[in-house]
C-alpha cells in the first residue's frame, strides 16, 4: 500500500500564518503537525509516499526531504500548479505516482490519537473499494458528514445545513484504483472544487463497496485557530517525559507538572506549570508559563505570563501582562510600549487578527 498526503491548499483560515509558512508545518507541541500524520503512516509499514504540494512546497521539501528520518524508501512531491482545485484533484494528479496501487490518504493539516496500523489491515483484508473514517462530533454542520444505515455507508454530505447523522468524516481515508473513475465523472462542486466526498458518494451510487471504521481516540482538522489550540492541548496531555538536559539552566523558579525543555535553554525566576513544551536556547525570565503552551527555539520571555498558546521560532515577549489562546508567529517580538500616550503601536501583517482588552 502506498500513502497520499495532501499538503497544498490554501490555509486561508489561517492567515496570516500561511502568508508566509504552510499550514501542514505549524507546530504542534514544538512539531510540525505534518510530522504527526507521516509517523502514522510509517507505523503502518507503508514506505511510499507522494506528498502534494502547491505554493509552499520548497518549504515542505525541506522539512521533510527525502522521507528516511521517518523510514520511507520513497517520497514523490507532485506540484498542484493551479487552484487549489480541491481534494479529489490533488487524488486524480497523483495518479502517476499511486498507479492501481492501494493507498492510504491523509490530509496533512489532521492530527489522530489512534494508531491506524489496525485500520490500514482491515482495508488490505477486507479489500473494500473505499474505506472512510468517521467520529461523532458535537456540530457535525461543519463537516462532511456520514449517513450509515445496519453500518452500511448510505450517504456522504458536505457541511449539511439538516446533519443527517453526527458522525462526521475524518481526514484520512483509504482507496483502491476505482476512486480515478469515480473522480473522472466529477464536476466542480459550487465552491468550484472536486469534492473527494462526490467521488467517494459516486462509488456508492455504483454499487462500489465503501465500508466505514470509526475512530476510537480524538481526531482533529487543524484549519483553525481553535483547532490548533485545541490540538495542542491534546498533544500536550498525552506529554509523559519530564525532560530536562544537561544544558539547561534554572534559577529561583519553579517547575510543576510535566514540562519538557530543549537543549541550553534558561530559565530564570519564573514558574512554570505543565504540560508545557519549551524549545531550544530559550531564555524565560520572571515570568509565568500556564498549562498547555508550547514555546519554540529562541524565545525571549521576559516579566510576561502566557498560557494555553502556541510560540513558534524567535518570540520576543516583553511585559507582556497575559497573552493566552494564542498562535504568534515566527520572530513575532510583543512588548510594551516605552512611552506616553498611551497607545497600541503595531505592526502586523495582512489578515491578523488582534483582540485587546
Ligand atoms: P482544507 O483545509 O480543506 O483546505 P485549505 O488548505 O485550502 O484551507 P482553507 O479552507 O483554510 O483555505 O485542506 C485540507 C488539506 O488538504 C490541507 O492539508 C491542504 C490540502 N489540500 C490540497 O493539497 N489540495 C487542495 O486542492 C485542497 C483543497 C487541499
Amino acid at each position: 500500500m502506498k500513502a497520499l498526503v495532501l499538503a497544498g491548499g490554501k490555509g486561508s483560515r489561517l492567515r496570516p500564518i500561511t502568508h508566509t509558512s504552510a499550514k501542514q508545518l505549524i507546530p504542534i507541541a514544538n512539531k510540525p503537525i505534518l510530522f504527526y500524520g507521516l509517523e502514522a503512516i510509517a507505523a503502518c509499514g507503508i514506505r511510499e509516499v507522494g506528498i502534494v504540494v502547491g505554493e509552499t512546497r520548497e518549504e515542505i521539501q525541506k522539512a521533510v526531504g527525502d522521507g528516511k528520518q521517518f523510514g520511507f524508501s520513497k517520497v514523490e512531491y507532485i506540484h498542484q500548479k493551479e487552484g487549489p482545485l480541491g481534494l479529489a484533484h490533488a487524488v486524480k494528479i497523483a495518479r502517476p505516482f499511486l498507479q492501481d496501487s492501494p493507498f492510504l490518504m491523509y490530509l496533512g493539516d489532521n492530527l489522530l490519537k489512534q494508531n491506524l496500523k489496525p485500520i490500514a489491515e482491515a482495508f488490505l483484508s477486507q479489500k473494500p473499494n473505499a474505506q472512510i473514517l468517521v467520529t461523532p462530533v458535537p456540530n457535525p454542520q461543519d463537516f462532511g458528514v456520514v449517513e450509515l444505515k445496519n453500518g452500511q455507508v448510505l450517504r456522504l454530505v458536505e457541511k449539511p445545513k439538516n446533519p443527517p447523522s453526527n458522525l462526521a468524516l475524518a481526514g484520512i481515508y483509504m482507496f483502491d484504483s476505482h476512486i480515478f473513475e469515480a473522480i473522472e465523472t466529477l464536476k466542480p462542486s459550487g465552491r468550484g472544487e472536486l469534492e473527494i466526498t462526490d467521488a467517494i458518494q459516486t462509488l456508492i451510487q455504483k454499487k462500489f463497496r465503501v465500508t466505514v471504521q470509526t475512530i476510537s481516540g480524538w481526531w482533529k482538522d487543524t484549519g483553525k485557530l481553535e483547532d490548533l489550540l485545541e490540538a495542542n492541548r491534546l498533544v500536550l496531555e498525552m506529554l509523559e517525559e519530564n525532560s530536562r538536559p544537561a544544558t539547561f539552566t534554572q534559577e529561583n523558579s519553579r517547575l510543576e507538572g510535566r514540562i519538557r525543555i530543549g537543549e541550553a535553554s534558561r530559565i530564570l525566576g519564573s514558574t512554570l506549570r505543565g504540560p508545557i513544551v519549551i524549545g531550544r536556547n530559550c531564555l524565560i525570565r520572571d515570568s509565568f508559563i500556564g498549562p498547555f503552551t508550547s514555546v519554540h527555539d529562541d524565545a525571549h520571555i521576559e516579566n510576561s505570563e502566557l498560557e494555553h498558546s502556541i510560540l513558534m521560532e524567535h518570540v520576543v515577549l516583553k511585559d507582556v501582562r497575559r497573552l493566552q489562546d494564542s498562535l504568534v508567529g515566527q520572530r513575532v517580538e510583543i512588548c510594551k510600549a516605552p512611552n506616553k500616550p498611551q497607545a497600541y503601536r503595531l505592526m502586523v501583517g495582512d489578515s491578523s487578527r488582534i483582540e485587546i482588552p
